[in-house]
């Protein structure tokens, strides 16, 4: 193995910093080969200057830092790139010209970093000779093939801090906080983080929950004397028979952007339950700020094993943890099915057995 890509595609979370530094300290220390950042996501391969040479001296100091110093892009599908044809925009597929840009570039492996959008992609270029590595980010959580993603622990650490100092203007002022949370259609942000920061009531996409039951919970605890609830929501909640709520429709680019529940459920307590209540959105503070130990840890070892992964021929597939070890399973694998919540799982039944209303 003489030269390796590496890209961080879709939705940056903390740790990509460390998968970086950790891939070029591999590669360079033990197998002495070249490694060629891209900037941009996939977005790189395709412009003059998108590709450049990974010295120790770009990673150094970056283990602690948010972010990704390669850059990213959420609309960078070369499947369906947004360009300008004779002066009208078009969606036109590059897929092949990313392709062929890995192999004048000579690299034997590209490690793409991302979610399951990027990962998708990733397959598909293999599938058209493209020597891909995955490495499995997201905040979200929602990964099928590995225990956890790195990111996931950093955005739980900022929502449970979050869910505390709502409880401490909850109970001064008598009222009800809704703090909604991302995660897309998976619930795995809002519930570890509701049960850690003691949220009363947990809303989360796997479960569609009843209005009735949040009300019912909330005036149960006011009639012991405890006039103040916290209510943990999932971006992608959504009420029985009723849809998830967007804030931005989607198109050939982008995904609908989900946002917006919060405030309906808000209103609702306030109206129907007759109790004072506040809506604040976590939003991106999910996605900033310094990577926690575990996933500068997890983080680094996934860099590590990636270019052991590349050396070993393993294309086309990705790193994974699973019962505490590093692994590697098939990228097909990886994107078959999402990774959802599971509603017999000891996670909803430590929610239960805690009292905790999750709507249903
Ligand atoms: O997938 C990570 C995530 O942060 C989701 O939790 C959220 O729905 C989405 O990305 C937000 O995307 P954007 O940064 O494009 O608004």
């Amino acid at each position: 193995m003489k030269r390796i890509g590496i890209l961080t595609g879709g939705g940056d979370a903390p740790g990509l910093n460390a998968v970086i530094r950790a891939a070029v300290k591999t590669a360079h220390g033990v197998y002495g080969c070249q490694v060629f950042g891209v900037r941009d996501g996939f977005d790189g391969l395709l412009e003059d200057d998108g590709v450049f040479e990974l010295t120790t001296e770009h990673v150094r100091g970056i283990l602690p830092r948010g972010g990704t110093i390669l850059g990213t892009a959420n609309r960078g599908n070369p499947f369906a790139r947004k360009m300008v044809v004779d002066g009208e925009e078009t969606i036109v597929d590059v897929s092949d010209e990313v392709a062929e840009r890995t192999t004048e570039l000579g690299l034997d492996a590209l490690i793409v970093v991302g979610g399951d959008g990027t990962l998708r992609i990733s397959n598909e270029l293999f599938q058209k000779g493209c020597p891909v590595v995955g490495v499995p980010n997201t905040i979200d959580n929602d990964l099928q093939g590995t225990e956890v993603t790195f990111g996931f622990d950093t955005a739980l650490n900022t929502a449970t801090d979050a869910l505390d100092r709502l409880h401490t203007t909850a109970e001064a002022h008598h009222r009800v906080m809704v703090l909604e949370l991302m995660g897309r259609d998976a619930g795995f942000i809002t519930l570890h983080a509701g049960v850690a920061g003691g949220a009363d009531v947990i809303l989360i996409p796997e479960i569609a929950f009843s209005f009735e039951k949040v009300c019912e919970k909330i005036k149960q605890r006011a009639g012991v004397g405890r006039h103040f609830s916290i209510v943990a929501v999932s971006e992608g909640a959504h009420p029985i028979g009723g849809d998830q709520v967007f804030s931005r429709a989607g198109d050939e680019l982008f995904v609908a952007r989900l946002g917006g529940i919060g405030q309906v459920v808000g209103k609702f307590i306030s109206q129907v339950c007759g109790m004072e209540t506040r809506v604040t959105v976590l939003g991106h503070l999910q996605r900033g700020g310094t990577p926690t130990a575990f996933d500068r840890w997890l983080a680094t070892r996934f860099g590590s094993a990636a270019v052991r992964l590349a050396a070993e021929g393993g294309l086309g597939r990705m790193v994974a943890l699973r019962e505490g070890n590093i692994i590697d399973i098939p990228l097909d694998e990886a994107i078959s099915t999402p990774k959802r919540v599971d509603l017999e799982g000891d996670g909803i039944l430590t929610a239960r057995g805690l009292g905790i209303c999750l709507g249903d």
